[in-house]
């Protein structure tokens, strides 16, 4: 489909639009069951890089499903177009400058890889939120366990749909044992540690 189609380098510089924000842009890419803690942990995250001054940007599942990708269901193939999709736009909001973060399921080990090779070495930081899917259907905070276990939804996440766990994620939670606080406190840390909140 890009036969016909010329690539235009940018005259202006990722490391130019960096210094202009006074950080790197980056992806902090969450995965995890639904209900683990995703939301709610980048949500915390972005109150505290806002105020370290680092412009950022969340894309959540929910949202992105209602626009961007409101023509997709949950099957695998279309699992797999939805990340394929959020990994374009992410890469492109972090050249652009910004710290993305985005909370999808994204089950499969191969997407995330993906959207990690799209990225520059470094700009992928991949955070499981572990919280065992047990936890998860126990706070049910969206009733959708109960639904799926009662046969109402069908390709459900940990119900009868596969979850690949990250096998050497950046940042590993025990989110079912911490805070959203703590959480993303840890995560502030590790992009510290990474030189991602400077120039
Ligand atoms: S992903 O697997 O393609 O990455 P995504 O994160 O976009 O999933 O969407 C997951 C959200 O959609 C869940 O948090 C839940 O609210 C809702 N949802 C609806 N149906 C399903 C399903 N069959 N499996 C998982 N999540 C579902």
């Amino acid at each position: 489909m890009t036969q016909n189609i010329t690539w235009h380098a940018h005259q202006l510089s990722t490391d130019q639009r960096a210094q202009l924000k006074g950080h790197q842009g980056a992806v902090i890419w969450f995965t995890g069951f639904s209900g683990s803690g995703k939301s709610t942990i980048a949500n915390a995250l972005e109150q505290k890089l806002h105020a370290l001054g680092v412009h950022s940007y969340l894309l959540d599942g929910d949202n992105v499903r209602h626009g961007l990708n409101q023509d997709l269901g949950f099957s695998d193939a279309d699992r797999v177009e939805n990340i394929r999709r959020v990994a374009e736009v992410s890469a492109l909001f972090a050249d652009a400058g910004l710290m993305v973060l985005t909370a999808f399921i994204s089950p499969f080990q191969t997407e995330r890889a993906l959207v990690r090779d799209k990225l520059p070495a470094g700009r992928f930081v991949e955070v499981f939120v572990d919280t065992p899917l047990a936890e998860c259907e126990r706070r049910d905070p969206k009733g959708l366990y109960q639904r799926a276990r009662a046969g109402e939804i069908t390709q459900f996440t940990g119900i009868d749909s596969a979850y690949e766990p990250p096998s050497a994620p950046e940042v590993h939670l025990d989110a079912g044992n911490m805070s959203p606080q703590e959480c993303a406190d840890k995560i502030i840390q590790v992009l510290q540690s990474k030189g991602l909140l400077t120039p």
